[in-house]
């Protein structure tokens, strides 16, 4: 049973946003609950193929390539299985297509008045087709979103925990993803 009712303004607040939004289960295997029109259009991925799997299912293209991933893996994980209030990393990606991108990830939990976590939140960016404009702009909308999403969830005993860090060197982050993206042009299984 979830206890967020994904309608009405949750609903409109997802479907409205400019950037990719999503929300899934903790309990079981993170399955994602919903995803809006702007993950679709990142992904290529609809809502039918993806809500009531896990998300892990983009870092495998339609092909069976993979990229290896240790690192970014290893800290979702840690958030998952921690009590950090949020976390963000870059991670490869495929789109439905088989085009690879790197993906710079945000999760947040969304945990009970009783500090249990009941779904997590997280929003997808492709950072190597970015620059540091609109990496800026996808981080205040990203901003605005959660604190709008906020005041939705009183009254389903659910918070919003974090904030979000921004990345320190954007320029510097776009441009390693760039490299990460080129490297996997070249040596596609790394
Ligand atoms: C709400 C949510 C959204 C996620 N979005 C992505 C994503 O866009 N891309 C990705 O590679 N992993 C994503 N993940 C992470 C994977 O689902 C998974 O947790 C991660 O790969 C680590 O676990 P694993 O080692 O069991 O795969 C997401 C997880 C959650 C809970």
């Amino acid at each position: 049973m979830t206890d967020i009712k994904i309608d009405g303004p949750l609903l409109n607040l997802f479907e409205n946003s400019s950037i990719a939004l999503v929300l899934a289960e903790v309990a079981g295997d993170h399955h994602l609950l919903m995803v809006n029109e702007r993950f679709s259009e990142l992904t290529g991925y609809g809502a039918e193929d993806v809500v009531g799997k896990n998300c892990r299912l983009l870092q495998t293209s339609p092909d069976g390539r993979q990229a290896s991933n240790h690192e970014a893996k290893a800290k979702l994980r840690q958030f998952l299985t921690g009590d950090e209030a949020s976390v963000r990393t870059p991670i490869v990606n495929f789109r439905k297509d088989g085009t690879p991108f790197v993906n710079l990830l945000f999760m947040s939990r969304l945990t009970t008045s009783g500090g249990v976590t009941r779904y997590i939140f997280a929003s997808q960016f492709d950072i190597s087709r970015s620059n540091p404009h609109l990496l800026d702009q996808y981080d205040q909308e990203l901003g605005g979103a959660l604190s709008r999403i906020r005041p939705l969830l009183e009254g389903h005993n659910v918070m919003l925990e974090g904030t979000l860090s921004t990345i320190a060197n954007s320029t510097n982050a776009i441009a390693q993803a760039k490299v990460t993206l080129a490297e996997l042009d070249r040596n596609p299984t790394h």
